[in-house]
């Protein structure tokens, strides 16, 4: 029996680094991630320099660290693939000049992923079935955006945020209560013992009839809460927590749900790190059993930032003949559907 097409990627492009190995037809042999988070903490946000220097410290060592966890060796690999945007520019030339360079040392073909196709089918990764028609939701620290999935790329954008995207208001409002970054996490873990009705924030274009969304208001809406505080903040932070995470989440669960049912897809995917948050899965679950609609989240470790979903978007563009020039340059603002 001959060997499965193995293909290896970086993602770099904000402050994970990270390296996978997939094996066709998508299954991940190995999946390592140094995470930079705890330097970035110390300035409240990720500094780019910072970000890209480190990223050059971790890639070498984190290559040798997959290649032995799937007991391989670079010569078995067949293709390498990199992120190629959307991100911080300086993060993403690190993997990309990795990638190319290995590519071109082993003679094998180089493929650019976008990060957001990498979300966008990280729900997919593992089921076995491939691609599936769906509603899928995409929400992370830059990015907030709904789409129509009819199989392997072919997308429809339904609507994005006008503003900040869902992580980036979990992370904004943290800071304001002083809450470390990451703040998403923080919130979530907070939010568990607090009241989500004790503060009625407000639910922004909730009935807008599109499927735009936007969370600079709340973050507003949270900050003058914040100053009309009766009580020290500290004995509120719960109930604030909470009824933040409600309005975010309250938000996305319908107006995913909406599009679902306007598209008539039976299938809701969540993609992207705040796709990790607790409050999100349950009320996902429970609103989608109640429309009989079946639900796909991917496991927190495949919902951050991680390299699994690169190789295994790379896996997919392989198997279909496609490759990259080596000339190919990254590009933050890599979109995901073409204008
Ligand atoms: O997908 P991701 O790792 O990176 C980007 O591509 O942006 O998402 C990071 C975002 C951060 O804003 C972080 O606060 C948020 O995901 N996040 C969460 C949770 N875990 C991570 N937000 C809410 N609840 C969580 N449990
Ligand atoms: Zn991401």
């Amino acid at each position: 029996m001959s060997d499965p097409v193995r293909i290896l990627a970086l993602e770099t492009s904000c402050d994970e680094t990270a390296v996978a190995i997939c094996e066709a037809p998508g299954r991940i042999v190995a999946s390592r991630i140094s995470s930079q988070v705890l330097i970035h903490r110390a300035y409240g946000g990720v500094v780019p320099e910072v970000a890209s220097r480190n990223h050059i410290l971790a890639v070498r060592p984190l290559i040798g660290e997959a290649l032995a966890e799937a007991e391989l060796t670079l010569a078995q690999i067949d293709a390498f693939a990199a992120t190629a945007g959307p991100g911080l520019a300086s993060s993403l030339l690190v993997g990309n000049t990795v990638a190319k360079a290995l590519a071109l040392a082993q003679g094998r073909p180089f493929l650019a992923i976008n990060h957001l196709e990498g979300h966008l089918l990280s729900p997919f990764i593992g089921t076995g079935a491939g691609v599936r028609p769906c509603v899928a939701l995409i929400v992370s620290g830059g990015h907030t955006s709904l789409l129509q999935v009819r199989g392997f790329g072919d997308y429809t954008l339904l609507g994005k945020t006008r503003d900040d995207a869902a992580g980036e208001a979990f992370d904004k409002v943290a800071k304001m209560l002083g809450l470390p970054y990451p703040g998403g996490p923080e919130i979530d873990r907070y939010a568990r013992n607090g009241d989500p009705e004790r503060y009625r924030f407000p639910r922004s274009m909730l009935d807008s009839g599109d499927f735009a969304f936007s969370f600079s208001g709340l973050k507003t809406a949270v900050l003058y809460q914040l100053d009309k505080l009766e009580a020290p903040r500290e004995s509120c932070l719960d109930d604030l927590c909470a009824s933040f995470q409600e309005a975010v989440v309250e938000i996305l669960v319908a107006k995913t749900l909406r599009a679902a049912r306007k598209c008539g897809d039976s299938l809701v995917t969540v993609s992207g790190g705040v796709s990790c948050n607790s409050r999100l899965r349950a009320l996902f679950a429970e609103r989608c059993a109640a429309e009989g609609l079946e639900l796909l989240i991917a496991p927190p470790d495949l919902s951050t930032d991680n390299a699994a979903m690169i190789a295994y978007v790379a896996s997919l563009r392989h198997a279909a003949g496609q490759a990259d020039p080596l000339e190919l340059d990254v590009d933050p603002n890599l979109s995901i559907v073409s204008t």
